[in-house]
């Protein structure tokens, strides 16, 4: 599976280390950008990574600062569900439950050992199915003003 990755310049030096770890792992690896620190909006890279896991049904990891802003902007793709985390709990269980598609992490929150210990958490743990699926297919209609 290729893992889609992209960062604004609030994470682009964790992006850069993810992006060896996963080679280093196995993964293939689409990077987005940014490549370098230089200013960037982060809702761009967001939507980049975002429609691009939308439309191949891959993974994607995106870190900015915090992770928070990465989420919020890729959680408005429809298909995509993004997840900020940074405790190995809710990584794993962000799969195992919510089925989440991109992982978000915030350079400016993390250590680099916890940020790929995250991912690495993240990227092992598999949905459970079962009573989730009907969440699930819930959240799917809320992008379509469904379940008001
Ligand atoms: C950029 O300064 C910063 O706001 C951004 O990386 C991110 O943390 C937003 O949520």
């Amino acid at each position: 599976m290729e893992i889609a990755i992209a960062a604004d310049h609030g994470g682009f030096q964790l992006k850069e280390k993810i992006r060896t770890h996963l080679y280093e792992s196995g993964y293939a690896v689409k990077d987005f950008g940014c490549y370098s620190a230089e200013t960037v909006d982060f809702p761009e890279y967001a939507a980049k990574v975002g429609y691009f896991v939308s439309e191949h049904g891959s993974l994607g990891v995106l870190c900015c600062g915090t992770g928070i802003g990465m989420s919020i902007a890729a959680n408005k793709i429809d298909g995509v569900r993004a997840a900020v985390v940074s405790d190995t709990f809710s990584a794993m269980m962000t799969r195992r439950h919510n089925d989440s598609n991109v992982l978000c992490l915030g350079e400016r929150v993390l250590g680099d050992s916890l940020a790929l210990l995250l991912l690495d958490t993240w990227l092992e743990a598999e949905f459970e199915g079962g009573r989730h699926l009907t969440r699930l297919a819930k959240l799917t209609a809320l992008e379509t003003g469904g379940t008001k």
